[in-house]
């Protein structure tokens, strides 16, 4: 797959490397031509600027901080799927400085441009060498099967986590994990599978 990112910094280093080792063709894409060089040729893509990777990406990953996301998404043509991983989080109090910022990318994007919430829950670290089966939820109304397969070529586990509607509760369940695992707290143990908390095995459990 031809995969473009918008931004440079960590998200798009780390998935990036992982897409690129999983044989996909990706450009990185940057305001700064001299970053976004530096960074694709850490992971071995091709560099461009923000239109020209959304251009070449037939998945564009939206990497930039949520306040810009909306305008940097203009650059996406019709026909794109979109990934926003962006987190609006307010790091004063680990609450959202934003509401809905991946409703907000697709009421704002070129019509015909499929945007899927995914990879905000983990941080970059986690990105660049993923525990094995991890489980990453999706949240789109289309466009979700190219983005499973992009999880599941990080050697993770796509969850389908309903449609962009839905996605204001993947931004807020992301600065609540974030607000948690800062004050010390572990997130890890908070689902544990159903079987163990009522005694009933569900669907995909065993
Ligand atoms: N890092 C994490 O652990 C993590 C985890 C989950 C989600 N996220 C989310 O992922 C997104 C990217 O995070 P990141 O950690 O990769 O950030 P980052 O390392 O700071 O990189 C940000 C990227 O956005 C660009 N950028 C910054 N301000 C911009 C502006 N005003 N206009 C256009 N481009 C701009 C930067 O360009 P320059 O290089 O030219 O400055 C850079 O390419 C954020 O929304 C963040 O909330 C991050």
């Amino acid at each position: 797959m031809r995969i473009g990112t918008l931004g440079n910094g960590l998200m798009a280093e780390a998935l990036a490397s992982g897409w690129v080792a999983a044989g996909h063709d990706v450009m990185v894409g940057g305001r700064s031509a001299e970053r976004a060089a530096a960074v694709a040729g850490r992971v071995g893509a091709a560099a461009g600027s923000f239109a020209e990777a959304a251009v070449y990406g037939e998945v564009v990953l939206l990497a930039v901080p949520a306040e810009v996301a909306v305008s940097v998404a203009g650059v996406v043509p019709e026909g794109k799927t979109l990934i926003d991983c962006s987190n609006a989080l307010d790091h004063r109090d680990f609450t959202l400085a934003q509401d809905s910022v991946a409703e907000s990318i697709g009421a704002a994007v070129a019509p015909g441009v499929r945007v899927v919430k995914a990879f905000n829950l983990a941080a970059d670290a986690v990105w660049r060498n993923p525990p094995a089966g991890l489980g990453v939820p999706l949240c789109g109304d289309d466009g979700v099967e190219q983005v499973a397969e992009l999880v599941r070529d990080l050697g993770c586990t796509p969850v389908a986590a309903g449609g962009l509607r839905h996605a204001k509760l993947l931004e807020a369940t992301a600065a609540l994990a974030i607000g948690i695992w800062v004050r010390g707290g572990d997130v890890r143990g908070m689902f544990p599978p159903l079987a163990d908390a009522f005694g009933t095995v569900l669907p995909g459990e065993s």
